[in-house]
């Protein structure tokens, strides 16, 4: 579904990514692990094309996407859930929701899409006429997830869905993930927090100062090679 070759992104003199190349295949969730400042982030937003790649290629779906705008790709059916969750603190919970469907025409499927979000999370149903930024942390990545899936991603790129939350929370997150999974989406999840991350995991791509160091099956990572203690300090 998404083959990446010799991806580089630079911010000046600064390589955040290195010639990085990845493959993912329809209905596998991928793993991307690596410590702070790995260049994870940065080869997600060269994915959904927040940040310019440097060098490389892109194929989604079939298609050159390097240099396409990122509201393209979202067409397409390639979305993100951004790092630390932007989810839009002024507006309501409807209106969030509203806004991942922007680039849809098909107002009868955007409502069912809608309710499908509110009985999942009853919470969200709640809260659906206020702002956002009232919710809990958790309450937030769970919008910020379902924003992103109002899309109708074939391909949805997760960085840092457990970050700062609660481990009971961070299990609950990934519990849904599973469960994207398992209704046949196909997800690149990028964690520092391993174990959760390869709970679902078919593939492991672990990177450090934006190279790849490992690409391969969750239990091989754990059993051979000895990169969890290496690059994520267990
Ligand atoms: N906008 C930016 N301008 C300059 N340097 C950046 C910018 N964003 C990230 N970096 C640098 O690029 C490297 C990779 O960052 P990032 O992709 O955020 O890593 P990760 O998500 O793995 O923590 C880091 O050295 C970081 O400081
Ligand atoms: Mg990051």
């Amino acid at each position: 579904m998404l083959t990446v070759e010799n991806l580089s992104v630079r911010y000046g003199a600064v390589a955040a990514v290195r010639e990085l190349s990845l493959t993912i295949g329809r209905g596998e969730l991928v793993a991307l692990l690596g410590p702070n400042g790995a260049g994870k982030s940065s080869t997600i937003n060269a994915l959904t094309g927040l940040v310019a790649a440097t060098a490389g290629r892109m194929v989604f779906d079939g298609k050159d996407i390097t240099r396409a705008r990122t509201e393209d790709r979202i067409r397409a059916g390639l979305t993100s859930t951004p790092e630390g969750r932007h989810i839009f603190a002024n507006l309501t919970v409807g209106e969030n929701l509203r806004l991942g469907a922007a680039t849809r025409r098909d107002p009868k499927g955007v409502r069912q899409d809608t309710e499908r979000f509110l009985s999942l999370f009853p919470v969200l149903a709640e809260r659906y006429a206020q702002a956002a930024g009232t919710l809990s942390g958790g309450e937030q990545q769970m919008l910020a997830i379902s924003r992103s899936l109002m899309s109708r991603p074939k391909l949805l790129l997760l960085d840092e869905p457990s970050l700062g939350l609660a481990p009971r929370i961070v299990a609950q997150i990934f519990d849904f993930i599973g469960q994207l999974k398992n209704e046949g989406l196909t997800l690149l999840v990028v964690e520092q927090n391993a174990t959760q991350a390869l709970r679902f995991a078919d593939r492991v791509y672990v990177v450090s100062s934006g190279s790849l160091r490992y690409d391969g099956p969750p239990a091989k990572l754990a059993d051979e090679h000895g990169l969890l203690n290496l690059y994520l300090g267990g």
